[in-house]
């Protein structure tokens, strides 16, 4: 099978986005030719000179260019997924549009293990970029027996907050027997399902001293290694006499010191 073309077309009207541009319009088109899909903008036309394009999925700049012209491409492996899609034209107030690649949720761990002290709470987060967006995430956790479903319970040890792209556990005063684990986010779409595995260590509170009582122990040594130094060293030294002779001065200092001090304060008052 060669290349086969799957266009999708769409008009997006510009005007109170750009605020300028009034009377230009953006089209924009996908095609998949096998392993790779291109996204296409072209813009029907412009007063502003165009300065250069820009692509962005999220808060992320895929590619940008200084070229001129009315049309920009950018492509993608198709395995990669869908998403949503911004091109921009520069400067920005010719206007931009976005184009929605569809496809099956991709879902990925925010992190894929977090370690965390027992008594302590974990957050375990899974995104999705893909589109149409996630309507639906569940969260449950790998067990011996049946995935149990996890929900915003009762006791409040267990909440979930979930938007379209994100969704995350979270996981209050964690347990060193029952909370480690691995644990699943699902998300759904109307395009289908997809998830992914955070694993959770809980370590115990004594661990998390270890390295304290490490820093401890090695100041101990080290403190006691200078202190036998210093005492095996001392005998041999002679005694110096330059605390006799300088000390009787600092006092006298001191005194004018603080006799100007005080007549300063009494000229104050
Ligand atoms: C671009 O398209 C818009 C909307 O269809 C139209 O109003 C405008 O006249 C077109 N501009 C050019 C330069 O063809
Ligand atoms: C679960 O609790 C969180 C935090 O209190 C809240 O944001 C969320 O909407 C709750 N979810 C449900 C399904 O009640
Ligand atoms: C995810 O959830 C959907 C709907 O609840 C379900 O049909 C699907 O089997 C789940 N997928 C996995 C991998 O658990």
């Amino acid at each position: 099978m060669a290349a086969a073309l799957l266009a999708v077309l769409g008009l997006a009207l510009l005007g109170a986005e750009s605020g300028s541009g009034a009377g230009s319009a953006i089209s924009t088109s996908i095609s998949t030719d096998g392993s790779k899909t291109h996204l296409t903008c072209t813009l029907n036309g412009s007063d502003t000179e165009i300065v250069g394009h820009r692509w962005v999925k999220g808060d992320k700049v895929l590619k940008e260019d200084a070229l001129p012209g009315l049309k920009t491409q950018y492509e993608l492996d198709t395995e990669e997924g869908g998403g949503q899609y911004l091109c921009v034209f520069l400067p920005e107030v010719v206007g931009k549009a976005s184009v929605n690649v569809k496809g099956p949720p991709k879902v990925k761990a925010v992190k894929k293990s977090e370690h965390v002290t027992e008594g302590e709470g974990a957050v375990l987060a899974c995104k999705s970029e893909s589109f149409p967006p996630i309507t639906e995430w569940v969260w449950y956790k790998v067990g011996d027996t049946e995935h149990q479903v996890l929900t915003n319970n009762s006791q409040g040890k267990v909440f979930v907050v979930s938007t379209e792209t994100r969704t995350e556990l979270h996981i209050l005063n964690l347990d060193l027997e029952a909370d480690p684990g691995q644990y699943v986010c699902n998300g759904s779409s109307t395009e289908g399902t997809g998830h992914a595995v955070v694993t959770l260590h809980v370590r115990s509170q004594l661990a998390a001293l270890w390295p304290f009582l490490g820093i401890v122990a090695e100041v101990l040594v080290l403190v006691t290694v200078i202190f036998i130094y210093e005492k095996r060293r001392k005998p041999d030294e002679v005694p110096d006499d330059e605390d006799t002779g300088s000390a009787p001065l600092k006092s006298s200092g001191h005194h004018v010191n603080d006799k100007g001090k005080s007549v300063r304060q009494r000229n104050a008052s």
